[in-house]
C-alpha cells in the first residue's frame, strides 16, 4: 500500500478489489451488530479531519468510521488552518506528531500532495479536492458490485460534468473492468490525461467520452450524474445552468439505458437540474446505498491503511 490515499490510482486493482471484500464484511457484521472485532483496530490512534468545504456525507462517515474502528478523532478549525496561516507541509508536518492520519477536503489537488509529501508516516486521504473524489468511488463501486454481483463488462454512463467525482469513477471503473462512458458538453469533458492514465491501469479497460448524452446512455446498466455546479464554481452556475441542461437525467434519458438500469448520484442532489424527482425517487435509484457504503469502505481503506 502506499502511505496516503489521494487518488483512487493510489491502489493496485488487488487493494482496490480487496477494500471493496474488506468493506462488505464490514457491512456485514454490522449488520448484524458485531461491532465488536472491528472496535480496536484504531485503538489509540488519532485521525485529524480538516474540511475546508462545505461536507455531509464525508464529514460524518469517517467520523463514525473512526469511532466505530476505536480510534479519536480531532476537528482542528480549517479556515486558517489550512489555507492561510501556515504552508499545508507545515501543517501536516505538526499533525504528524500527534496523528495517524489527517482525511482533508480542499481545493486544489496539490496541496494533499504537498502534506503527503512532506511527511513520511502521516497518512493523508483525500476527501474531494477540485480534480477527485476517490472515497466517494470506492463507494460507488462497491454499490455497483452489490446490485450487479460482478462489475466488469458491465455498462456505466456517467453525464454531466466531468469532475471530480466523474475523473475517480472513471479510474475505479476501468481497473476493475466497468464499461465506462462519459456525456459532458464541449469542452467540460474529462482530459486526456485523466483518460490516459485509467486505460493505462488496464489495458482491456473501455473509457468513452460522448457529447450526446443519449447515445451516451443506450443500453448502459447504470446512470450517474452529480453537480453541474461543484463547490467552488458558484459564479458560474447560470452559465452551467443553461449548458448541462440538455444532460438532465430525467425519465427520457433513463428510458434510453437497459430496463432496469440503476440510477447513481454521488449527492447532494439538486433535483430539478441534474435529476429529476422521479428519477431519483425511482426503485433503481440507488443514492442512498452510495451514501452508506461511503461508511464501510472508508472503514476498510482505514484499516488497510493504518493497521497493515
Ligand atoms: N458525496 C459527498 O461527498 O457528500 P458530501 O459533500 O456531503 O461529503
Ligand atoms: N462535484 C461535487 C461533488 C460533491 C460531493 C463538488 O465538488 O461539489
Amino acid at each position: 500500500m502506499k502511505k496516503d490515499f489521494l487518488s483512487i490510482l493510489d491502489l493496485t486493482t488487488a487493494d482496490l478489489k480487496r477494500c471493496l471484500d474488506v468493506a462488505a464484511e464490514f457491512k456485514r457484521g454490522r449488520a448484524e451488530r458485531q461491532g465488536a472485532p472491528t472496535a480496536s483496530l484504531l485503538a489509540g490512534q488519532h485521525v485529524a479531519l480538516l474540511f475546508d468545504k462545505p461536507s455531509l456525507r464525508t464529514r460524518a462517515t469517517f467520523e463514525i468510521a473512526v469511532r466505530e474502528l476505536g480510534g479519536e478523532i480531532i476537528n482542528p478549525t480549517v479556515d486558517e488552518t489550512l489555507a492561510k496561516r501556515e504552508t499545508m507541509a507545515d501543517v501536516a508536518r505538526n499533525l504528524e506528531r500527534w496523528v495517524a492520519a489527517a482525511i482533508i477536503r480542499t481545493f486544489k489537488q496539490e496541496r494533499l500532495v504537498e502534506a503527503a509529501c512532506a511527511t513520511t508516516r502521516l497518512r493523508i486521504i483525500n476527501a474531494l479536492s477540485d480534480t477527485e473524489h476517490p472515497c466517494q468511488a470506492l463507494a460507488d463501486m462497491m454499490t455497483l458490485r452489490e446490485h450487479w454481483g460482478t462489475l466488469a463488462g458491465r455498462v456505466l454512463t456517467f453525464v454531466g460534468d466531468g469532475n471530480n467525482v466523474a475523473t475517480s469513477l472513471v479510474q475505479a471503473s476501468a481497473m476493475l473492468g466497468v464499461r465506462i462512458r462519459v456525456a459532458s458538453p464541449d469542452g467540460y469533458g474529462l482530459s486526456d490525461r485523466v483518460v490516459d492514465e485509467a486505460i493505462g491501469r488496464n489495458a482491456s479497460a473501455s473509457v468513452e467520452q460522448f457529447i450526446d448524452p443519449h447515445k451516451a446512455v443506450s443500453g448502459a446498466d447504470a446512470v450517474y450524474t452529480d453537480a453541474w455546479t461543484s463547490m467552488g464554481q458558484e459564479n458560474e452556475s447560470r452559465l452551467r445552468q443553461n449548458t448541462f441542461f440538455p444532460y438532465q437525467a430525467n425519465a427520457e434519458l433513463m428510458a434510453k439505458a437497459k430496463p432496469g438500469a440503476l440510477f447513481l448520484h454521488c449527492l447532494p442532489a439538486h433535483r430539478g437540474e441534474e435529476v429529476t424527482d422521479e428519477v431519483i425517487e425511482a426503485p433503481t435509484s440507488v443514492v442512498f446505498d452510495q451514501a452508506e457504503n461511503r461508511l464501510h469502505t472508508e472503514k476498510a481503506l482505514l484499516t488497510m491503511l493504518l493497521t497493515e
